[in-house]
């Protein structure tokens, strides 16, 4: 298979975003994220893990039938009854995935299965074989990879591969790699693979290392990466997908990659989760946080003034978010408040931008983040004269 420098992205928002505390959808709130998803141009939805329960199975039959032109993808264990049911909620799919999984680490081996090596080598691939039965594209997944020996991994891999795997998935499960080793494990398997799958990566970010661990294993020949909108997934969460797209984006020049990804619908896709789950990303998220395009120093607030490329790499609006803010509070400058009186409608001379900042800083020292009309009050207090051009 001749992959080029396309990287395929493949959603989980829906499956493994969804396990996580605080994330279950119901069946109509994951259409309604099917939908933007499918507008922000993802390759692959998962759309759930039918065998866990009936709304995981209903969602998946849904999405498959309203969603026809997107491929979709269902999770199960490397069983015969997860993999039917699989196959079942994905009957009215046009294109299917039977998206499969094992453990292949010996601490899973040990503590979770009892199992030997050969046990679930043998298991994966039967599960494989059988998938193929009801679908032609199957995804493997040795869960915990990044913990299993890298010689049996191989084995695990060239077996899958041979019982009809397309997509080999070596997730980090536990975020436990770190880039480099990440991206020469990524590599020996893409160098032992060949052409005969894509080698795909699924990063937790238990150490913070999910985006940058997706990226080292793109370097090293990986050509998909799961991953979620806000980064939402089981415990600290997976691979952001709107960060690791935004990197290959704008730093193109170093990661020469393209997505299908259309950008300008990733703010509306992660405002959406948010509404649907109970929390929202924390403020300082990249790409999506409140935060993400705010200013609040006043050396920032002066350089973005004269020009937004000091202190923004990339226009908001290229993300959807509709404009960067100047945030008013105690490290802000005369620049940015000048600018804000001047949006208020006020039109001030520098001697009274110079009292109004005089007693802004005053007010900000005691309070966070001042409003508009308190802003338009300080003026009409602070500089008698002035009436507002417009109203404050
Ligand atoms: O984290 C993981 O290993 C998974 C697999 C099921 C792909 O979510
Ligand atoms: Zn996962």
């Amino acid at each position: 298979m001749s992959q080029g420098n396309r990287v395929y992205i493949f959603d989980t928002t829906l499956r493994d975003g969804e396990q996580s505390p605080g994330c279950s959808m119901t069946v109509g709130e994951k259409l309604r994220m099917a939908y933007k998803l499918t507008e922000l141009g993802v390759d692959t939805l998962e759309a759930g893990f039918p065998i866990a329960s009936d709304g995981d199975f209903e969602a998946v039959e849904a999405v498959s039938r309203e969603f026809r032109w997107v491929q979709v993808a269902a999770l199960g264990r490397a069983n015969k009854l997860d993999i039917e049911r699989a196959a079942k909620s994905l009957q009215h799919a046009q294109r299917p995935r039977i998206h499969t999984f094992i453990a292949t680490s010996d601490i899973h081996l040990k503590y979770k299965f009892k199992k030997s090596r050969q046990q679930v080598l043998e298991e994966a691939a039967s599960a494989v074989q059988l998938a193929r039965q009801y679908v032609d594209d199957v995804e493997f997944s040795a869960e915990d990879a990044t913990r299993t020996d890298w010689d049996y991994l191989e084995e695990v891999c060239h077996a899958v591969v041979e019982a009809g795997a397309r997509t080999v998935n070596l997730p980090d499960t536990v975020g436990y790699s770190v880039p480099y080793e990440y991206g020469q494990l990524i590599n020996r398997m893409v160098k032992a693979l060949g052409d005969k799958a894509v080698l795909s990566v699924h990063c937790h970010d238990d150490l913070g290392l999910a985006v940058a661990n997706s990226l080292a294993a793109v370097e090293a020949g990986a050509r998909q990466i799961e991953c979620t909108i806000n980064g939402i997934g089981e415990r600290a969460g997976n691979c952001s997908l709107e960060e690791v797209v935004m990197a290959m984006k704008i730093r193109n020049d170093k990661l020469p990659y393209q997505t299908g990804i259309v950008t300008e619908h990733i703010y509306e896709c992660s405002r959406l989760l948010s509404s649907i789950i109970t929390f929202g990303p924390q403020p300082n998220k990249a790409i999506v946080g409140d935060n993400a395009f705010a200013h609040e120093a006043g050396i920032h607030q002066d350089g973005y003034l004269k020009d937004k490329s000091t202190y923004e790499i990339f226009d908001p609006k290229l993300v959807g978010v509709p404009e960067s803010k100047l945030v008013l509070g105690k490290h802000s400058g005369r620049h940015a408040l000048k600018k804000r009186c001047e949006d208020l409608g006020f039109e001030l001379t520098a001697e009274e931008v110079n009292m109004v900042y005089h007693k802004f800083t005053e007010l900000a020292d005691r309070k966070k983040g001042l409003t508009n009309d308190e802003i338009a009050n300080l003026i009409r207090t602070t500089v008698e004269r002035v009436a507002p051009v417009t109203a404050g």
